[in-house]
């Protein structure tokens, strides 16, 4: 199978009570280990890459790399998805360079502004085939560059959402209600909870419309003490959890990211290994326990988080 848009997946995930995951990629290794998960669960995927990503890996080597997936794995659909992009400029790169989805990112400006970047993004991206992904409200935490802190964050206006998609014509909007990005999401000694009335007053408004997650990764203990154990220092590190979010994958919520959590465990097992095996330097080494971690931590929110092991 070829690369896929969202529409599909959105439309069964809707119906089917499940989300879609959808990982950031930066190099091979995490590429190969949610793809294999992906493959052997039989789940639908979307590969996600960031600004950060582009500027690190470079766009001709991650295209490469999902191209590769798509034909290692080709019982599977994936999608290939920019993540948080900040401009026409950057969307457009990633619409003409073979992406099949595009998210644009203007919730930092005010609400008119944001309807007409995102509309002019539309309009050249479903000229090419391509789908978007908009958002209304602001996270918490660091995505990129910008580091929204949480004085600035502020959860999405129900009122406002009928308007924004109807004047964008955007295919899936981000909320925020309580997800942050990064691995330090609410204070130790707090419980986290996300804002279900606000999700369930967006799904009402928008009836069949795919809702969209940020900012879900669960930033496991394992990997945190793990971390911590083999010379890190990430006290306080928490993130939403899990039962949370699969209860937002039988709403409206069709599309969940995670990126952290994955990060932790190859730090986490990079760490480890290093500890127990001083003597060694061989970069296949160490990566091949970490990329071993990820797919069993990917296969594992498949099947226990976003409901979608089967449902390719
Ligand atoms: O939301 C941001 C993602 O976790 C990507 O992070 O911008 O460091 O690549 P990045
Ligand atoms: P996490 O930092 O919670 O993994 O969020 C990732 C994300 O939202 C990517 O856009
Ligand atoms: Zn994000």
């Amino acid at each position: 199978m070829a690369l896929v848009t969202t529409t599909e997946m959105f439309k069964k995930a809707y119906h089917g009570g499940y989300a879609v995951g959808a990982f950031n990629v930066n190099n091979m290794e995490i590429v190969q280990a949610i793809t294999e998960a992906c493959r052997e669960e039989n789940a639908p995927v979307i590969l996600q890459v960031s600004k950060g990503a582009r500027a690190y890996a470079n766009h001709t080597y991650l295209v490469k790399l999902v191209e590769a997936a798509v034909i290692e794995c080709p019982e599977i659909p994936i999608a290939l998805h920019l993540d948080h992009g900040d401009s026409f400029e950057t969307c457009k790169a990633c619409i003409d360079g073979g992406f099949t989805s595009v998210m644009i990112d203007a919730s930092s400006k005010p609400f008119a502004e944001n309807i007409e970047i995102t509309r002019k993004v539309v309009e050249y991206a479903h000229d090419h085939g391509v789908v978007v992904e908009a958002e209304l409200g602001a996270l918490a935490g660091i995505e990129d560059e910008v580091n929204v802190s949480s004085d600035n964050a502020h959860y999405t206006r129900p009122e406002e959402v009928e308007e924004f998609v109807s004047k964008t014509g955007c295919d899936s909007l981000a909320i925020a209600i309580g997800t942050s990005h990064g691995a330090y999401k609410f204070k130790p000694g707090t419980k986290p909870q996300l804002r279900f009335d606000i999700l369930e007053e967006v799904s009402r408004r928008l009836p069949e419309f795919p809702i969209v997650l940020h900012g879900s990764s669960s930033v496991p203990k394992e990997y945190v003490d793990m971390v911590n154990a083999y010379g890190g220092a990430m006290p306080g590190a928490v993130g939403v959890p899990e039962e949370q979010l699969r209860h937002a994958a039988q709403l409206a919520v069709c599309k969940i990211n995670i990126d952290s959590d994955l990060r932790l465990a190859m730090t986490g097992t990079i760490r480890k290994f290093f500890a127990e095996h001083p003597e060694k330097f061989d970069p296949r080494e160490y990566l091949k326990p970490a990329r071993a971690n990820i797919k069993e931590l990917v296969r594992h929110k498949l099947v226990d988080v976003l409901g979608c092991s089967g449902k390719a």
